[in-house]
């Protein structure tokens, strides 16, 4: 850990305003609740699934979900990026000369045909992603290509959610026109920190201006949703140096913002080695999370929960509002009910109440494929157990509290008793203002919106288990 000068000094109490209540978010709240834990984007959580579910089980899964007609979600991994960063925490692939695109393609399609082929394709498709790796790392053409050959076997609802994630250095004004062009309308920009030492520190170099001239561009161009991505605790970062790039952020007026935490993790991602070392103190990664918290919602963002930002008039803080916002592998959304299909290497698929994880190796997702069989390689068919508590845990994500008498109706359960134990492990939290548990619902305070991960540990059957802790990144 670096022991920075011009780390900022700050007071024991930093005021941030949730829901629009001002509250007091100490340091000491934050290191007691700083404890490896899930991001739950599943539940069951990933370490729980298992090698024993495969291919023929997908299969079944998706056949038996066209009972449903639930519309669909499309996630596709694309995987590849020029140039490493040394923060990155992502499945990517590295490669200079662009050999290994066309390749990756022609497998992407011929996946497609698969799921094509056992999923009811005149289900809706309501939700569309492509992540990476950086999918802008595809020529324009390229991409128009995939997509095309997509629309052509699924059916787009109208209004459907159409993202893709870009990074500003590698995407030109070619892919923005022709994103739009064939109805992309929601983009997602990685920024993390707008320091030129910080950038310099974790080999990603991109201005103010550059990043700037992208916002405006895409609106122009009439993307209907622009988010930056924010990264905290990244190294050489201080709170002082945070604050400047959040102004710079808050200029551009995006209408979402995620702000991650800084996932270190050097025994996996080996090229992060280099940053040990450079790595802000807890005590400044703290104050340069309370210093994002604050200023986002002194600019009049709310903050939905669990990393991300919105205006107080975008659709997910709508959805919040009504009770209609949903969870799932690509983050909070609108779009409540739908299954969503993953392709490419290392992809989630959330199918009723099973998760499918495909092959993480190209060599290993291409061989399934041209073997006429779905590349998944592990996944899980919740137990009844597990719907109930994945069920409380969206509750607690999404909506920030559990109403005891609809769950209990839900899921034909009395919650205090079915939830005894949950409730025990929340009473510390309650002790410290994080979560109030009347006789009616479990809900979080405003300042437990910034803990939600914590409560949500407190459903999680899973945790008892001393071995699978380490497995998680820390909750802030
Ligand atoms: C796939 S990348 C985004 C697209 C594009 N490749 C880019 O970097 O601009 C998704 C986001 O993950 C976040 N990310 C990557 N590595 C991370 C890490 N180690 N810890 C926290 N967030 C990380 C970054 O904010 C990044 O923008
Ligand atoms: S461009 Fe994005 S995905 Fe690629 S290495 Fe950098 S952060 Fe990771």
């Amino acid at each position: 850990m670096l022991d920075n000068p011009h780390a900022t000094p700050a007071p024991d109490n930093f005021d941030v305003t949730i829901d629009g209540v001002t509250v007091p978010l100490t340091q000491e709240l934050l290191e007691r609740y700083d404890v490896p834990g899930p991001r739950y984007t599943s539940y069951p959580t990933a370490p729980m699934w298992s090698d024993d579910f495969g291919a023929a089980d997908a299969r079944r899964v998706i056949s038996a979900s066209n009972e449903t007609g639930a519309p669909l979600s499309l996630y596709m991994h694309l995987p590849f990026c020029e140039r490493l960063c040394l923060f990155c925490g992502c499945n990517v692939i590295v490669s200079h000369k662009h050999d290994k695109a066309e390749p990756y393609l022609a497998t992407l399609m011929r996946e497609l045909e698969l799921l094509a082929d056992v999923v009811d394709t005149s289900r809706p498709v309501v939700q569309f992603h492509w992540g990476g790796g950086t999918p802008t790392y595809f020529t324009p053409e390229q991409l128009e290509r995939l997509f095309t050959f997509t629309q052509e076997r699924f059916t787009f609802a109208d209004d459907a959610e159409i993202g893709v994630e870009i990074d500003p250095r590698v995407t030109t004004d070619e892919h923005l026109t022709m994103l739009r062009r064939v109805g992309f309308n929601r983009l997602s920009m990685g920024v993390q920190d707008f320091d030129p030492a910080v950038q310099e520190a974790i080999r990603r170099i991109q201005t103010v201006e550059q990043v700037g001239a992208m916002v405006e561009r895409c609106r122009e161009l009439g993307f209907d949703s622009v988010n930056l991505d924010l990264i905290y605790g990244l190294p050489l970062q201080t709170a002082a140096g945070f604050a400047r790039t959040l102004e710079h952020v808050v200029a551009l007026d995006p209408d979402r913002i995620a702000m991650f935490s800084y996932g270190h993790v050097p025994w996996i991602k080996k090229q992060q080695r280099v940053l040990t070392d450079l790595l802000p103190t807890h005590e400044e990664k703290f104050r340069i999370f309370r210093t994002g918290i604050s200023h986002l919602t002194n600019a009049g963002y709310t903050y939905v929960g669990m990393d991300h930002f919105a205006r107080p008039d975008d659709e997910l803080c709508v959805a919040q509002r009504d009770g209609t916002l949903h969870r799932n592998f690509q983050g909070y959304t609108t779009k409540a009910g739908a299954d969503l299909l993953g392709a490419g290497i290392t992809s989630i698929g959330q199918i009723g109440h099973a998760y499918t994880q495909n092959r993480r190796d190209v060599d290993g997702w291409r061989a399934a494929i041209e073997n006429d069989e779905l590349p998944c390689f592990r996944g899980i068919e919740l137990n009844d157990d597990d719907v109930i508590r994945q069920d409380a845990i969206g509750e607690i994500l999404c909506h920030t509290a559990l109403d005891k008498v609809e769950f209990g109706r839900r899921h034909g359960i009395d919650v205090d008793s079915y939830f005894a134990e949950s409730l025990a492990r929340l009473k510390p939290l309650a002790d410290d203002g994080l979560v109030t548990l009347d006789d009616d619902a479990i809900r979080a305070t405003p300042l437990g919106r910034i803990f939600l991960r914590n409560i949500a540990m407190a459903f999680d059957a899973y945790l008892d288990r001393p071995s699978d802790r380490p497995m998680f990144s820390r909750t802030l």
